[in-house]
């Protein structure tokens, strides 16, 4: 049975922030945002968003009444939690209106969990070829303001939606799961922010990358001249580059050129957002959809990669008509409004978090479909703006 993902649809936050103006308020050369790390904007979030409300907005934007009728569950991928006994999934489930015959749950391992989510997805399809099922990948990256983290910071929703015949990508069988106690990034239950050992990360991911590649290639027998792209979990731009020559190393072959110029397709919209922590593969795979040089038939890989630490290698097929099921990205990034140092700085101190007093928000600004309204007797508000 051919199972993949069916449909794509991304969501962000309306706010950003520019790299090269918060170089500068950081007495940072801005070519080190730029070029060494690879970013240029990031999302802002005001306290009216989370993982819930940009969730929500994120699958929102792929679903129609047919579509949600065979949906039988609903996975909430995040590192993000609003709470820690309550599924995020739940909140997601009434906003977006669907019935209540849905299973829901939360996951969470890092930035991998949503690539878990996809191959449980993969299981219940399997065993229910007329159910769908939805995987949302919803996180808010935050490091601290002046941490060397800062710059990676990021926000948003990736929605998919997970079924037989997919329209997208048709996911093989072959995929190399690998996972070892390891603290190169974690965040404890007292902390709004992350604590990470930020180059030793970048030496595991790049270790897990080769690691299930290497791996893939002792199943399989295929090599990277079977790839026409790889999708990489993007923290920042740079860390793909990072994983892909690590594999390519001087190679100057067709092959070789190929994967850089693809990567860089992959690339783009993560420059704009920074990272999304479970998303970012998947806007990383959307980017290259919509911006790569790709043929129906193509062969995708895709590396997933959670401090902790797990990653994954796996690889699909790319559907005929693929780009007519994924939101547009361009257009919805093009909208948003940037916001100054000072002003990212306020909004930044301004999240709910921990926070466990009553309080409201101002949500006039916030044009997002839904928005957390405030926080009544311990239970987060949520509103529906518009449908
Ligand atoms: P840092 O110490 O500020 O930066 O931290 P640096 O000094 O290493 O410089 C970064 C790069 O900029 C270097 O290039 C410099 O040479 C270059 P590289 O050697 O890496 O190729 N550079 C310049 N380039 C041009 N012009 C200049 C200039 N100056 C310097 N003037 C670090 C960087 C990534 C460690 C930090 O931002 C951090 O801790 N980030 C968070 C952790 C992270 O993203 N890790 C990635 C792997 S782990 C992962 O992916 C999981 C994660 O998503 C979490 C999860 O799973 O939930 C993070």
């Amino acid at each position: 049975m051919r199972i993949g993902i069916d449909r794509m649809a991304f969501a962000t936050t309306n706010d950003y922030l520019d790299l090269v103006e918060l170089a500068k308020a950081r007495n940072v050369d801005p070519n080190k945002y730029t070029i060494g790390i690879g970013q240029d904007q990031q999302a802002v979030v005001p306290p009216t968003q989370d993982i819930v409300t940009l969730g929500a907005a994120a699958a929102q934007k792929l679903l129609t009444p047919a579509l949600m009728k065979n949906i039988s569950t609903l996975i909430v991928a995040t590192e993000s939690g609003i709470d820690n006994s309550k599924a995020a999934a739940i909140y997601i489930k009434r906003l977006l209106g669907l019935n209540d015959f849905v299973r829901t749950v939360e996951m969470k391992e890092a930035c991998y969990s949503a690539t878990a989510g996809i191959q449980f997805a993969r299981g219940i399809v399997a065993l229910n070829p007329q159910e769908t099922v939805l995987v949302i990948a919803s996180d808010i990256a935050r490091y601290g303001l002046d941490t060397p983290g800062e710059v990676t910071q990021g926000a948003g929703a990736v929605a998919m939606l997970i079924s037989q015949n997919p329209h997208i990508l048709n996911l093989e069988d072959t995929t190399v799961p690998y996972s070892k106690d390891i603290m190169d990034f974690w965040r404890p239950l007292y902390a709004t922010e992350a604590l990470v050992d930020g180059k030793y990360s970048t030496n595991v991911y790049i270790d897990f990358f080769k690691q299930t590649f290497t791996r893939y290639q002792q199943l399989t027998g295929r090599d990277l001249a079977d790839f026409a792209a790889i999708a990489f979990h993007l923290p920042f731009t740079k860390m793909g580059k990072k994983g892909l020559e690590s594999l390519l190393g001087e190679r100057k072959d067709e092959v070789a050129s190929r994967l850089r110029q693809q990567l860089k397709a992959s690339q783009i919209y993560s420059r704009k957002v920074g990272n999304l922590y479970t998303g970012s593969l998947y806007l990383s795979l959307m980017s290259l959809l919509q911006n790569g040089n790709l043929n129906v038939g193509d062969r995708i890989g895709l590396f997933s990669y959670g401090s902790g630490a797990e990653g994954e290698f796996y690889t699909g097929i790319l559907e005929e008509g693929y780009q007519n099921y994924m939101s547009n990205v361009e257009m919805d990034l093009a909208r948003r409004h940037k916001v100054s140092v000072a002003k990212y700085e306020q909004l930044f101190n301004n999240q709910l978090g921990m926070k466990s007093e009553d309080v409201e928000f101002d949500d006039r600004n916030d044009p997002l479909p839904f928005v957390l309204k405030g926080q009544k007797n311990h239970q987060r508000i949520y509103l529906i703006k518009k449908n």
